[in-house]
């Protein structure tokens, strides 16, 4: 099978956009991956986010004949995938490989020779770059039409009348979508929730804020809200570097435009004007940059400082922020006394910790039938996707003490009870637990340093 050429716009495909087989473009998913190769051994080549999220969708069967799952980079976060180990080549044995299924659309040319390199010319390649997308296959049938026609032809004239159809129906659908994280709602709603929990707490003029693991899609949105709330100046970290800095501008530009659009949205103060504003966004952002380049290279560094880092080996200086805010990650922490002692030597005497948790079973947001949010509390031997750790509300109390964070208020944010069969299928630890404390699966603490 020939290999997919690299199209201009592979780059910016976002994940969870379903590419199907078609014959002009030559993608091809296997449609039933754990089927067609359950006799064989299959090496799994570009090993990254969309793999993870292939493993953890794809038919069970598929477990039993994962030979190796391949890439270049080390997970940052530990050695496994999935549950699947991932080996460097030299480090494995691949004879008994005869299959090779490759999941980088980005990465497909390289990855189709590296893997007639390494498993020779007679191994079967497939093409998978199913991310189990959350978006309706349609959509994303659609967008692979328009985009291969758009390439075939070159006709662009006759062609931005469909594109235009298709872009304007998935913004319409995206826009409403919570969970879009490179929205501008997503980032004001969490700005806002944050912006709510410090009512009366801090004052915003002057502030310095520090986001801890502020993601790899939008990651400088909250930072940029928090200046317009009159923030001094902020600082973001994540462990994971920027999925697409390009895109990330692009969701820069989209916030900014959303903000000068209604600046009513904006937790804050109300009464600046939209020329206060601009102002304002224009210290921190080169405006026309983000049109042109990516992310980085369009924000003041001095006010919207960004750092690809863990927490554990944070570089950012000490007592030196009024407010650290953390939203849905501790719970992908293995060192929560760490990060928390890491937290601690980051706020300035008085100053406040934000902690929004998640204690779900995160495989619920790609697969809410299967999973519930207690489901990876019943087979501890399991690894957990995405490496949430499994501490639960009743448990952080403690950890906080230690941290000598006083606890200035720890409330569960939203509570899902669980069924009454479901306690006896939990691990013992966790059913010896309250129902209470079982139930909670968001909650939200606020900290001072003492
Ligand atoms: C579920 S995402 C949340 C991202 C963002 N806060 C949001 O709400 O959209 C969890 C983030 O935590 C980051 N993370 C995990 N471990 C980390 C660590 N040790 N230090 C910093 N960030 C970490 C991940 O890379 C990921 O971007």
């Amino acid at each position: 099978m020939r290999p997919p050429a690299r199209s201009r716009s592979s780059a910016g495909r976002q994940d969870g956009v379903k590419y199907m087989a078609s014959e002009s473009s030559a993608l091809t998913a296997p449609s039933e991956p754990g089927a067609a190769t359950v006799a064989e051994d299959v090496a799994i080549l570009g090993a990254g986010w969309s793999t993870r999220q292939f493993l953890q969708t794809a038919d069970c069967r598929t477990r039993a004949c994962i030979g190796v799952v391949l890439d270049d980079s080390p997970d940052r976060r530990g050695d496994q995938v999935c549950g699947y180990p991932v080996q460097a080549p030299a480090e494995c044995s691949l004879g008994h490989i005869r299959s090779v299924w490759i999941t980088s659309e980005m990465y497909a040319a390289e990855l189709t020779s590296r893997a007639r390199q390494l498993f020779g010319d007679s191994v079967r390649i497939e093409y998978t770059f199913d991310h189990a997308s959350s978006l309706p296959k349609l959509l994303g049938d659609a967008y692979l039409a328009v985009e291969t026609a758009w390439e075939q032809t070159c006709a662009e004239d006759a062609l931005w009348y469909s594109a235009d159809r298709l872009y304007s129906s998935l913004r319409t659908r995206l826009d409403s979508l919570s969970t879009w994280r490179y929205g501008p709602r997503r980032q004001l709603a969490e700005f806002a929730e944050m912006y709510a929990a410090l009512d009366g707490l801090i004052t915003w003029p002057g502030a310095r804020l520090a986001n801890i693991g502020c993601g790899r899609y939008h990651p400088l949105g909250v930072s940029l809200l928090a200046l317009l709330a009159g923030a001094e100046r902020t600082s973001a970290c994540d462990v994971e570097p920027l999925v697409d800095p390009r895109r990330a501008a692009q969701a820069m530009a989209d916030l900014v435009a959303e903000t000068l659009l209604d600046p009513r949205a904006l937790p804050g103060d109300r009464t600046a004007s939209r020329t206060a504003l601009l102002a304002r966004i224009e210290s921190a952002v080169n405006l026309e940059g983000l049109r042109s380049s990516d992310l980085l290279q369009a924000v003041n560094p001095t006010l919207l400082d960004y750092r690809v880092e863990s927490i554990y080996e944070s570089s950012l200086p000490k007592e030196d922020f009024d407010v650290v805010v953390s939203r849905d990650v501790f719970e992908h922490l293995s060192d929560v006394p760490q990060a928390l002692a890491a937290v601690y030597d980051r706020l300035s005497p008085g100053g406040l910790a934000v902690l929004f948790i998640d204690f779900s079973d995160h495989r619920r947001y790609q697969d809410a039938r299967t999973y519930a949010h207690w489901s990876h509390l019943e087979d501890l031997d399991q690894p957990t996707h995405l490496h949430t750790n499994r501490l639960r509300f009743s448990e952080y109390p403690q950890l906080f003490e230690r941290a000598r964070l006083e606890v200035v208020g720890f409330e569960p944010t939203q509570i899902e009870p669980l069924p009454a069969d479901a306690k006896m299928k939990l691990a013992l630890p966790y059913r010896r637990m309250s129902d209470d404390d079982l139930a909670v699966s968001r909650a939200r603490a606020i900290l001072r340093k003492g």
